[in-house]
């Protein structure tokens, strides 16, 4: 219950899927939490419904493509919530599920601002507070297809391949000041996300869920908390000696 007493954590895209797994898991073991989203309706609700639980949790409309913005409301929540030691650069979108060649500079240079300069913004601005704590824990939401190709969904392959390094480079850079960063690598989970990809990409969406969760060894698409719970991990003092892993979650789709 107290995994993460006296930590505040801020989770981008902690509105949705596994930001909101995220979200809920670590607020249950005693972090603050601020929520960062574009969904405001939501993102209010979740703050409303953990608060009423006793939980200390906190929404902001953010648009992490938006440095200055992002940089206003992780002071807000640092200053509000007392400090800052943990950032979950969880915030991404999948793009438009197109093979290299028919990828727009558009549909392209949007998925590469949300999921890498969202990541980028998000821990140049986060760093100054969790030094100031004198530790931290970045986790950064890869993916399989940062490790792996699938085929498909070019740009964000590229962009989750970013994110894996960009953690393994600032894993070593902060190091001396025990400020962790890890990557997560989730196969297919069960969240908006994907479900919109899967209702974009293929003309029987039942049939698509199907495969999709057939393409895992273990059967089935994984869940938000199948990925919350090494959230909560690493945001822990229990990952102390953790920095510079790619923790995969993935019902052993990556195995083969
Ligand atoms: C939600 C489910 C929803 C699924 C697919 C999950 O994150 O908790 O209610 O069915 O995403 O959109």
């Amino acid at each position: 219950m107290n995994r993460l007493a006296g930590k505040t954590a801020i989770v981008t895209g902690g509105a949705a899927g596994i930001g909101r797994a995220c979200v809920m898991r670590m607020a249950e073991e005693g972090a603050k939490v601020a929520i960062f989203d574009r969904l405001e309706a939501e993102g209010k609700a979740l703050a409303a419904e953990l608060t009423a639980l006793g939980h200390e949790v906190a929404f902001w409309p953010v648009d992490v493509t938006d440095e200055a913005g992002l940089k206003a409301a992780i002071d807000d929540a640092a200053a509000r919530f007392g400090g800052l030691q943990v950032l979950v650069n969880n915030a991404g979108i999948s793009g438009s599920p197109k093979p290299t060649d028919q990828v727009t500079e558009a549909e392209w240079d949007l998925v590469q601002a949300v999921n890498v300069k969202g990541v980028f913004f998000g821990t140049k601005h986060a760093v100054p507070h969790l030094r100031a704590s004198g530790q931290g824990s970045i986790i950064n939401m890869s993916s399989i297809a940062g490790l792996i190709g699938i085929g498909g969904i070019a740009a964000y392959h590229a962009s989750k391949g970013a994110v894996r390094l960009m953690s393994r480079n600032d894993a070593i850079t902060y190091a001396p000041e025990k400020i962790r960063v890890n990557s997560i690598h989730p196969a297919y989970i069960w969240t908006p996300m994907v479900e919109n990809h899967l209702r974009a990409t293929a003309p029987d969406f039942e049939a698509a869920k199907a495969a999709a969760g057939a393409a895992h060894p273990i059967g089935t698409m994984g869940e938000p908390d199948d990925v919350a719970w090494a959230v909560v991990w690493l945001a822990s003092d229990e990952a102390k000696f953790v920095t510079g892993a790619e923790i995969v979650i993935d019902g052993g789709y990556t195995a083969r």
